[in-house]
């Protein structure tokens, strides 16, 4: 694969270790025949471990560069739409007009859900957390596409990725109309992805919701920007479970559960919980103390990212939409958005979030665009996943149509040494 050779000394043994360049971003050192030799790597929390080799998502932290099958993110957005990057990210390639046409009638052929499947939302709380449903749901998807399906064969793969591409807006709206105690909505396939979702989320059948264009267009804008991010914790997740060899359902309702957490795709969620618990601008200065405070857990949500180093490009993109959607609502004013906007002010200014690069990322915007269109604070995360689905599949069928190896990291151990268990 290649001639460079980084060497690696250990008690005065020497290990020539093969290095590999990918097409871009940094050299990777295969270490995987040190275990052989009774010696491990140390990285906890994975900094500096290439878990796979993938040819899918690109992110340039240091740059704020986000590539979809070598396309920026910010192109995407401008003139894709959420299906056709789904396609991308699934093909590798954009679709041709008729591949487009296929594509988009497939998944509208999937959007139902079996019908027993409603009877699973009776067994949850009604104040469940809808991703605790979702989570629960999904996961059961898995008992009703089981012992039919081949995943060696790439065809079945394809309509289990047509399956959950179609069935999540359906699984995402009934979480939160079970939390209201509205009936459940059917899907409508004369509207697009982001129309129907909206008209499931908030239509009745007393009354036929009127889909905003504006509003579905920054829908399917968040959907598109949510669609992959390479291996964050929750699309590991997805791979390290599927490398088991677990039904993709199980392993997507795996990807939901790791997505849920405030340090990842919970972070929406916590930016708006976090704006009301400000609740005005006046105390803007005492979060941001308490945010640069070491011995203060609390941190800014919203602000930060494990590999961006500059401003999340996603987030410039989110930004723009963010401002569009509260135009368009009038909504300029609205006190939260508006503590939501000084704070972003400041620490934009703030020599502690200059000085370690904490910029605004994807989540603080898309939280308020969330908010403004009206979705419970509660499906924020939903919506996260739902979206990032397409990303966990497209890595789990690039995983499972390729060689791989049962996902096993090892440890330091600091416990105890072997000892005897004492006589009675
Ligand atoms: N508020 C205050 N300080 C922060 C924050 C923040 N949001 N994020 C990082 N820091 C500080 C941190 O205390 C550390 O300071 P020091 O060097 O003085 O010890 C420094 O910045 C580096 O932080 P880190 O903890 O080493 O960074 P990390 O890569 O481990 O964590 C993060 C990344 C996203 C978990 C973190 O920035 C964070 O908790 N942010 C808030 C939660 C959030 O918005 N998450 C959504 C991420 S984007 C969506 C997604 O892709 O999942």
């Amino acid at each position: 694969m290649s001639d460079k050779k980084a060497q690696l000394t250990v008690d005065g043994k020497t290990f020539d270790l093969p290095v590999y360049s990918g097409t871009d971003g940094p050299d990777v050192i295969d270490v995987r025949g040190l275990s052989a030799e009774g010696v491990l790597t140390f990285d906890p929390g994975f900094m500096s471990t290439a878990s796979c080799e993938s040819q899918i998502t690109y992110i340039d932290g240091e740059k704020g560069i986000l590539l979809h099958r070598g396309y920026p993110i910010e192109q995407l957005a401008e003139s894709s739409d959420y299906l056709e990057t789904c396609f991308l990210l699934l093909h590798g390639e954009l679709p041709t007009p008729e591949e487009s046409k296929k594509f988009r009638d497939t998944v509208k052929n999937h959007t139902m859900i079996h019908d027993q499947m409603t009877h699973f939302f009776n067994g949850f709380r009604r104040d469940a957390h809808p991703m605790a449903i979702m989570c629960g749901v999904v996961g059961a998807l898995s008992a009703f596409y089981h012992d039919t399906m081949d995943f060696s064969d790439q065809e079945h793969r394809e309509i289990a990725a047509f399956r959950l591409m179609a069935k999540m807006p359906t699984i995402a709206s009934m979480c939160y109309k079970y939390s209201m105690g509205q009936p459940f909505m059917y899907p409508r396939n004369d509207l697009n992805y982001a129309e129907n979702f909206l008209h499931m989320m908030f239509g009745t059948p007393c009354e036929e919701y009127k889909v905003s264009k504006t509003l579905a267009k920054a829908m399917d804008r968040i959907f598109l920007l949510h669609a992959d991010h390479e291996q964050n914790a929750s699309t590991s997740t997805v791979r390290l479970a599927g490398s088991t060899g677990a039904n993709p359902f199980a392993c997507i309702a795996s990807g939901i559960a790791a997505l849920w957490g405030p340090a990842h795709g919970g972070a929406n969620e916590a930016v708006l919980t976090m704006l009301e618990e400000i609740g005005d601008e006046s105390r803007i200065p005492e979060f941001i103390a308490k945010a640069k405070d070491k011995d203060d857990p609390f941190r800014l949500m919203g602000f930060g990212h494990r590999v961006y180093r500059n401003f999340d490009p996603r987030a410039k993109v989110m930004r723009q939409t963010c401002n569009e959607v509260l135009e368009e609502l009038g909504l300029e004013d609205d006190p939260l958005l508006k503590i939501a906007k000084k704070l972003e002010q400041i620490a934009l200014e703030d020599e502690y979030f200059v000085k370690r690069k904490l910029y605004p990322n994807v989540d603080f915007y898309s939280g308020i665009i969330l908010k403004a269109i009206g979705i419970p604070v509660s499906m924020f995360t939903v919506i996260f996943a739902m979206s990032r689905t397409i990303g966990w599949f497209a890595n789990w069928n690039e995983m499972i149509g390729g060689s791989y190896r049962i996902g096993r990291p090892r440890q330091l151990y600091k416990g105890y040494t072997a000892r005897d268990y004492p006589k009675k």
